[in-house]
């Protein structure tokens, strides 16, 4: 085979997880600069019943499959069990993963290593975002959304129609954990 073709069995795939309540600008600017280096990306939404999610597994994942709608590059599925399991499943060997701030290493550092400890194979790569989302977070995205912020700028237009959606139908917000 000529040495430009990569063959398709050589994909290059990278997961790249979170609990996405909701996605947020930020997200998607870090899946976007992955597109830059792999084939594709699954982006693995976690089931976290433990976890006060405002929107349901059902929800978050529908989000992002819209927002990537035209992404043959992208695919969404939702995850429960380790981590590095779902991503051999996969057949991905990179977990990606944004990187806002010096506050965000601690937990990311101990993350990283710990997948590493369960699977060797499976390198974790940091990707920053945009300067303009590095203060961003789904957490912080709910609380200003519910004390009647404007997030527009910060969530792709799906999840902000959802949010607005979800104060409509009397969906308590509180307490944001996540
Ligand atoms: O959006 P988040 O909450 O920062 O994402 C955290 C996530 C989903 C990446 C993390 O909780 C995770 O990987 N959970 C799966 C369980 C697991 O594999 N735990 C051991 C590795 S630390």
């Amino acid at each position: 085979m000529p040495e430009e073709q990569v063959a398709p069995w050589m994909e290059n795939r990278a997961v790249y997880p979170g609990f996405f309540d909701p996605i947020t600008n930020g997200h998607v600017d870090i899946i976007r600069r992955g597109l830059k280096i792999f084939d594709k990306i699954v982006v693995a939404v976690l089931k976290n019943p433990k976890k006060n999610a405002l929107f349901s597994t059902k929800e978050r994942v529908m989000m992002i499959q819209e927002i990537f709608a035209d992404d043959p590059r992208i695919e969404v599925k939702a995850f429960d069990g380790l981590l590095v399991d779902f991503a051999r499943r996969n057949k991905a060997n990179i977990v990606m993963r944004g990187l806002r701030a010096v506050s965000d290493f601690e937990y990311e550092f101990q993350m990283a290593l710990m997948n590493r400890k369960l699977n060797p194979e499976i390198e974790t790569l940091f990707m920053m975002p945009s300067v303009n989302y590095s203060f961003l977070s789904s957490r912080l995205v709910k609380e200003v959304f519910v004390l009647g912020g404007c997030v527009k700028d910060l969530v792709p237009k799906i999840v902000d129609r959802k949010l607005r959606e979800k104060l409509k139908s009397g969906k308590r917000f509180f307490p944001i954990n996540a």
